[in-house]
């Protein structure tokens, strides 16, 4: 092994997902997108074996022994980074000691994957001190597993892979089942605004949860590995044999595969209406089959689609709270925002944060 940098830094960013949500854990298709916002990891060499990792959102730093055993059971944001440690630790990685600066432009538990950035951008600081790489699909599997493990989330793949695979001006089409990933150019005719409601969400709640396992059991009651394997023209046959819940969340998901497809085929040919048209499809859909929508989330769909300009808008990520996502002409995206920005704000009674941002490159290293 050569001799670790001695300082570094690693830029880890968020996602939006402009459309598939609740589709990865069922083997399904998204279509995210890392964006500007992130994470900034500032990291130099620490005599010793422990990581000392702070952050700007204040707290104390997080420690984590890098030789013993793993601490059991935290709560602190910590628990994210002792996660992946113990991951490159279980492959037999001898991490050398190190101190992390965290500073962060994207809202924790705001649905832009704040946890996925946060660990992601803690495998590429471990993987440039020891100065080894696992294949991309590799490390965004073990930050997977650190947020199941550590963390309590069942979540599935899309965030990690947004993150470690991000590509600038692109989304990215993953079949979850494959994981086959194709980059899909986003046109400068178009900017993508992100939307915050303002409303935190907190995963590990059991809203999450419990909606993967109606899924989990719709696809064990038609006897299919994943609702994958159903498509909207067997739907009307399939759809019988299910009761709710499971049925409206089968429903949700059979046809929100599809509109991903769909989806990506309008953004190919530039088709900014029909593209938005799924958007706002996905949103009705979440809201109505698959419940984890909110009132200030539905408010914000449903009054951004009236502003000139915007071809659709969606929540994006879990749900419960967090961000909005929507599909704007770039040509006026500053004038979109604010008038996004001033109408929602009349109907929520407070502002909601808005910003728009490309397609950006995943988690690196970018000084030495
Ligand atoms: C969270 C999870 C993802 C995905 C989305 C919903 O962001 O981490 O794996 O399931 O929710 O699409």
């Amino acid at each position: 092994m050569t001799a670790p940098p001695t300082a570094f830094t690693v830029i880890s960013p968020g996602r939006v997902n402009l459309i598939g949500e609740h589709t990865d854990y069922n083997d399904g298709f998204v279509l995210p997108m890392a964006i500007e916002r992130g994470l900034r990891i500032a990291v130099r060499l620490r005599a010793g074996r422990r990581a000392v990792v702070s952050s700007d959102r204040g707290g104390p730093a997080a420690e984590i022994d890098l030789v013993g055993p793993h601490a059991a059971g935290r709560t602190d944001w910590g628990r994210y980074v002792e996660g992946v440690v113990a991951g490159y630790r279980r492959l037999g990685w001898d991490i050398p000691g190190f101190e992390a600066a965290i500073t962060a432009d994207l809202p924790a538990g705001g649905g832009l994957s704040s946890s996925a950035a946060l660990e992601v951008g803690i495998a590429t600081v471990l993987e440039a001190l020891c100065g080894l790489g696992l294949p991309t699909a590799e490390k965004a599997l073990l930050c997977q597993r650190a947020e199941h493990e550590f963390a309590g989330v069942p979540c599935g793949i899309m965030d990690q892979f947004a993150v470690a695979f991000g590509r600038a001006g692109h989304a990215l089409l993953l079949d979850c089942r494959s994981r086959e990933i194709r980059p899909v150019p986003l046109a400068d005719e178009v900017a993508i605004l992100v939307i915050d409601s303002g409303v935190k969400h907190a995963l590990a709640d059991g809203g999450y949860a419990a909606r993967r396992r109606d899924c989990e059991a719709a696809a064990r009651l038609l006897g299919i590995p994943a609702l994958r394997d159903v498509s909207p023209a067997e739907w009307p046959a399939v759809e019988p044999m299910l009761s709710d819940p499971p049925r409206r969340r089968a429903r949700h998901v059979v046809a929100e595969n599809a509109r991903v497809l769909d989806f990506a085929a309008a953004v190919e040919v530039g088709d900014w209406t029909r593209a938005g048209r799924l958007m706002d499809d996905s949103h009705a859909s979440l809201r109505d089959d698959f419940e984890v929508s909110c009132r200030e989330l539905d408010l914000i769909c449903k009054v951004a689609c009236t502003v000139a300009g915007v071809f659709g808008c969606r929540m994006t990520g879990g749900g419960f709270g967090g961000c909005a996502v929507a599909l704007v002409d770039a040509a006026r995206t500053t004038a979109i925002a604010a008038d996004v920005r001033a109408r929602c704000g009349e109907a929520l009674g407070a502002e909601p944060t808005v910003f728009a941002t490309a397609a950006a490159a995943g988690a690196r290293v970018v000084a030495g």
